[in-house]
């Protein structure tokens, strides 16, 4: 019987790959990893150059994307059946052999393995190798800390309806908001409203080579890549630094 371990693998620097993760990746005979049709994906991208030689490969393609809307009956269903699919045939090959499952940042944190993990974790030993979650590496790379002595931090996902989005930023000191892309229109128009456009930053690409870091209020809303987070920083209680 051999297992599943899912490795976090940090923001998308390799550098920032724990050491657990990195063991594990390094040993693997088998690896699988989600992507978008036609693309590389994420989390292959941050192992390129660490797997053995050898490692069987499976790309696990999403049905859909952005084709359908994420809250449809048909996009739920074609999800469901492909989890379901591939929690089969992961529960099949892990009788034979490890299977070292990619994720980037955190598996736990809003990570596509979760829909596996439910479905596998009563009859298939599963390891979970936590990781540096996306939004770690997009606060560091704008040289700002996030939060501050009692700050309250609202991680929203740029899915919420404009109205829930506007009702949160309003309310809490700081702000994350993922799963940007198609979105940022209404996350712009959500922060304009709440009063917090003028000190929102976003961050492309984290940590990778084509990282960019820009105030929010200069960016065109309009070509915002999927691999971007919107952050506005705490500015919460802190002593102040003596002249
Ligand atoms: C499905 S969530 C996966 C989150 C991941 N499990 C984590 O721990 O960060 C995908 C979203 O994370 C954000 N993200 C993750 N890593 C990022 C990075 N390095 N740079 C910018 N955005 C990132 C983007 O907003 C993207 O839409």
């Amino acid at each position: 019987m051999g297992r599943i371990i899912c490795a976090g693998l940090g923001p998308g620097d390799p550098d920032l790959m724990s050491v657990k993760a990195r063991r594990a990746v390094e040993a693997a005979t088998t690896v699988a990893y989600f992507r978008k049709a036609g693309r590389a994906g994420q989390a292959r991208r941050i192992v390129q150059g660490l797997l053995p030689p050898g490692a069987i490969e499976l790309a696990m393609e999403y049905p859909v994307t952005t084709e359908l809307a994420f809250d449809s009956a048909a996009y739920n269903a074609a999800l469901a059946r492909f989890y379901d699919d591939w929690a089969n045939r992961l529960r099949q090959l892990s009788r034979t052999c490890d299977i070292v499952v990619l994720c980037e940042g955190d598996p736990f944190f809003y990570g596509s393995f979760m829909h596996l993990y439910s479905r596998l974790r009563a009859d298939v030993p599963i390891e979970i190798i936590p990781g540096i979650t996306g939004m770690s590496g997009c606060w560091t790379a704008t040289g700002e800390p996030i939060t501050w002595g009692d700050d309250v931090l609202a991680v929203l996902m740029g899915t919420l309806s404009e109205a829930d989005l506007v009702a949160q930023m309003s309310r809490a000191d700081a702000l994350v908001v993922m799963k940007t892309g198609r979105n940022m229109p209404k996350i712009r128009r959500a922060l304009e409203r709440a009063g917090r456009l003028d000190a929102a930053w976003l961050v492309e690409a984290g940590t990778m080579p084509a990282q960019r870091v820009a105030r929010l209020a200069e960016v065109n809303p309009d070509q915002c890549p999927y691999f971007s987070i919107v952050l506005v920083h705490g500015q919460g209680r802190r002593p102040e630094i003596a002249e």
